[in-house]
């Protein structure tokens, strides 16, 4: 079965629609394999956004996901990478189709609630990042 990870970004857990977002991908079936709650370093935050490091909301980007608590989450499906894109709607939550968790939980391009693997190959790299001892299920 397909993996992939999502992580709940910081607006979303502040604003406490982690549990909502946990509930919404379970009833899309995803299973849970591993799920952290911590607060990323400057170093760890920029080093999981390292391929974004020549863009101009780089620095934004990790101010923004250093600024509070995130759940990163291991998660199987069938089609997990895709579907999860599906569930999440685009990147900018104001133009990202009704009902997905961007629109739901989002604000703007930044404040988006979730983050998704891109790739099959770059999900098992972000799975790695945050579950690096094998313990997941
Ligand atoms: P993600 O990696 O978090 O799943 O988001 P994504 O694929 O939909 O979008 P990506 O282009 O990979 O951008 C990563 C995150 O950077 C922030 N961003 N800010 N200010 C801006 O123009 C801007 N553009 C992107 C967002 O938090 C985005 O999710
Ligand atoms: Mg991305």
């Amino acid at each position: 079965m397909e993996k992939t990870l999502t992580i709940i970004k910081p607006d979303a857990t502040a604003a406490g629609n982690a549990g909502n977002i946990i509930a919404h991908l379970q009833k899309e079936g995803f299973k849970i394999l591993g799920m952290r709650q911590l607060q990323l370093s400057e170093a760890q935050a920029k080093a999981f956004y390292e391929v974004h490091k020549e863009r101009p909301f780089y620095g934004e980007l990790v101010e923004f996901m250093t600024s509070g608590e995130v759940v990163p989450i291991a998660l199987e499906r069938e089609n997990a990478v895709a579907y999860l894109r599906e569930v999440m709607g685009a990147t900018n939550s104001q133009e990202a189709d009704e009902g997905t968790l961007r629109n739901l939980y989002g604000t703007d391009v930044q404040c988006n609630a979730v983050h998704g693997s891109d790739s099959q190959e770059n999900a098992a790299i972000e799975i790695a990042f945050f579950f690096p001892r094998c313990d997941l299920l």
